[in-house]
């Protein structure tokens, strides 16, 4: 188990009737605020009119950023800077899904840099500095109410690329279960899917797998997934699975997730930017296209213990120590996907092999600025197991 600093000063409050304490939270960081929100879903189920009504309760003015897109985009977040500005704003209430809380998260920094905003995501400059973030989330899936990084495309150049700061960390994120009960049923599982994955990047990749505590807490996060999401496959007003699967996201990138491991790569997410960045999918979707494709991948090259170790502690399979236990686990995950209706395979998703290329050098750009040890014949292996 390698050594660790660990520090997460988001404030979390959880549970039924949460959203209307944003006002009173809210107030603690001045007297008005960017509400940041994406294409109406919030006005649909509410929580708009909960968060306005209580915010105008304690006494806090708002302006409004709405419009983040799915995969958002860079000329959206320049937009979203200029507006805080003009405003005069204090802080920024992000009420959504990962897409809102990224761009809020891309904005508050922006604000204080006279130069391009883009420019932190290729490292050209440090953030220094941000505006106090708040977030109430509508959508359990990225784990960036209490994390760090965002993810913002520029839509020019095609580079799905992130930012990373502890400036970033939302101050406080409200989390009630009941407002992911309008969600519709596959954003629960492209959910389920992104979270499983944030565990899993460690998992697979750690160079030091002799680190219990995180292995147990990352198979108690994918079961409590599972579990959770069949219960709201069966019954979406389920509130306790609502409610588990809500938490389990949040613990699934944390920072707790990768505790005491070493070395690890972000290799599905890399791969996955590259497809969303040129094809605007999903990013659980995009996930659950690649991963069963790294797993193959692992299997090819021999590297298949730790597949046999999430096999039996996860789904049960007795671990043998054969290739071919290997590879029935990757036959299970793959058809647990398919069950949650996710088209797995890239030809169903409109991607077709003579793309490959283009999409592999995308990935290598990205891989190679995180640091990535991957080099283009394997992520053309890994996306012809799936084509
Ligand atoms: O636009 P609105 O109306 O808000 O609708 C959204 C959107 O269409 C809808 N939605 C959200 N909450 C809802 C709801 N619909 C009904 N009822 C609700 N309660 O869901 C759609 C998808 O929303 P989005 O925010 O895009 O989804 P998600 O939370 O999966 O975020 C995905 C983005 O986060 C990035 C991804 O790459 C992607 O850009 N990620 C961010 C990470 C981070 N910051 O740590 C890590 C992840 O690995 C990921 O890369
Ligand atoms: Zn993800």
């Amino acid at each position: 188990m390698e050594n660790f600093i660990y520090s997460n000063p988001t404030k979390i409050i959880f549970g039924k009737n949460t959203v209307s304490r944003i006002g009173k939270e809210a107030l603690k960081f001045g007297k008005k605020a960017l509400i940041v929100y994406g294409k109406g879903s919030i006005k649909k189920n509410g929580v708009y009119d909960t968060v306005t009504d209580s915010l105008r309760k304690n006494g806090v003015d708002f302006a409004e950023h709405s419009g983040v897109k799915p995969n958002p985009v860079l000329s959206h977040v320049k937009e979203g800077i200029e507006l805080f500005k003009k405003e005069k704003c204090d802080m920024i209430i992000a009420v959504g899904g990962g897409s809102v809380i990224d761009e809020s998260k891309a904005v508050s920094c922006g604000v204080f840099y006279e130069g391009d905003v883009w420019d932190f995501f290729i490292e050209k400059a440090e953030i220094q500095k941000a505006v106090p973030i708040l977030v109430v989330l509508t959508l359990p899936a990225t784990g960036s109410e209490a994390n760090s990084g965002a993810v913002v495309t520029n839509e020019k150049t095609l580079q799905k690329y992130s930012i990373h700061s502890y400036h970033l960390f939302p101050k406080v994120s409200i989390l009630d279960p009941s407002t992911t009960f309008s969600l519709p049923i596959e954003q629960t599982a492209y959910g389920a899917v992104d979270a499983i994955l944030h565990v899993s990047e460690g998992f697979f990749t750690t160079k030091d797998t002799d680190c219990v505590i995180t292995d147990n807490y990352i198979y108690g996060v994918i079961k409590t997934l599972i579990n959770s999401t069949e219960r709201i496959m069966k019954d979406p007003k389920d509130y306790n699975a609502r409610a588990s699967f809500m938490w389990s996201a949040t613990l699934a990138l944390n920072g707790q997730q990768a505790l005491g491991y070493k070395g690890i790569e972000f290799v599905n997410h890399v791969i996955e930017h590259s497809l969303s960045a040129i094809y605007d999918i999903p990013h659980g979707l995009g996930l659950g296209v690649v991963f069963p494709g790294f797993l193959k991948y692992l299997i090819s090259k021999g590297e298949y213990e730790r597949i046999l170790e999430f096999g039996e502690n996860i789904l049960g399979i007795k671990n043998d120590s054969r290739k071919e236990t290997a590879l029935k686990t990757v036959n299970e995950i793959e058809n647990w996907f398919r069950k949650l209706g996710l088209k797995n395979k890239l030809s169903e998703n409109s991607i077709f092999e003579k793309d490959f290329e283009k999409i592999t050098k995308n990935a290598m750009e990205l891989g190679n600025l995180w640091g990535w040890s991957y080099t283009e014949k394997d992520v053309i292996e890994i996306l012809n197991y799936q084509k």
